[in-house]
């Protein structure tokens, strides 16, 4: 992706923290950048702070609605030639207690569905571009899962895998995937204590180092900050060394799943997100 083009591009949860953090970058950097997402208020906030800026009111699971807001913002913005699916939540669940498949199904419709339907819905228009970007968002967690958010991770796994799929298959087209893998990151995706984490990297630190990737390495197709290494690459480690990483990130030294209380405060304790 070359930050210095006047590229277009659409950051669905630009709204707030990663999502705002890059959006304020690539505006800086002469850009025209569109945020979507649902909170208006918050959006007008943040186009006002950067005039320019352009917003668009968007709910991702609507998944009905993706195809016609692909047709309207491609009409307004026809030069459209980056999208990033940055849109994601993330909740705490206690499989040992009965599971609230709303909230299962919230976390895959906007985390997994959504990135996908509207890729595909963007798709057709990218691939006429000169030059074209698809940025997916995992997450380290989708290399080593933090177990008190189970569907979070899953879903970042699967993006993980389909970004693969979906850049084999562009080979050859104008359209380049990038994969943002980020670490802990002082944003509010669990709530406030998340945002004031110490242990958590610090926004402008992770903008900065992202920035700079992406401006010095033109072939990295997983875009990865030196603190998301750990969870990244403990696959790569032999089993029994994966196994002890995986047992320290989830702390089940301390106590068994059963008997474990999946509360906000164990949350704050997590050592990644
Ligand atoms: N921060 C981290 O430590 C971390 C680590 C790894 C991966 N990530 C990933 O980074 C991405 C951004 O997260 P963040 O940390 O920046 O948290 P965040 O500030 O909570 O950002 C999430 C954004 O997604 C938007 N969103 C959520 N549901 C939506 C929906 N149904 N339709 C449209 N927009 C929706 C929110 O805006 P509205 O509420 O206004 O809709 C918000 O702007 C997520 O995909 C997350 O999984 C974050």
């Amino acid at each position: 992706m070359n930050l210095t083009e006047k590229n277009t591009i659409l950051i669905t949860g630009g709204g707030s923290g990663l999502g705002r953090g890059l959006a304020e970058a690539f505006h800086k950097l002469g850009n025209t950048v569109i945020i979507a997402g649902r909170r208006k208020d918050v959006l007008q906030t943040v186009a006002a702070a950067n005039p320019g800026m352009q917003y668009e009111v968007l709910d991702v699971q609507n998944l009905a609605k993706l195809k016609n807001f692909a047709a309207d913002i491609t009409a307004e913005y026809p030069g459209l030639n980056v999208l990033i699916n940055m849109a994601g939540i993330m909740k705490l669940e206690n499989l040992n207690e009965a599971v609230d498949l709303s909230v299962v199904d919230d976390i895959i419709t906007t985390n997994l569905t959504a990135p996908l339907h509207l890729t595909a819905a963007l798709l057709p228009h990218l691939k006429q571009q000169p030059k074209a970007t698809v940025m997916t968002v995992s997450s380290g967690l989708a290399f080593t899962p933090m177990a008190m958010t189970p569907t979070y991770c899953a879903t970042k796994a699967a993006i993980h895998s389909w970004s693969g799929s979906l850049r084999y298959q562009l080979k050859g087209s104008s359209v380049e995937v990038l994969e943002l893998v980020p670490p802990y990151v002082q944003t509010k995706l669990m709530g406030e204590q998340q945002a004031n984490d110490p242990r958590a990297m610090t926004l402008n630190d992770f903008i900065s180092e992202v920035i700079q990737i992406l401006a010095t390495q033109s072939d990295a197709k997983e875009i990865l900050v030196k603190n998301v290494y750990p969870l990244r690459f403990a696959g790569d480690f032999n089993a029994e060394k994966f196994d002890l990483f995986f047992e320290l990130l989830n702390g089940m030294s301390r106590s068994s799943g059963s008997e474990r209380d999946y509360s906000h405060e164990e949350a704050s304790a997590a050592p990644y997100c």
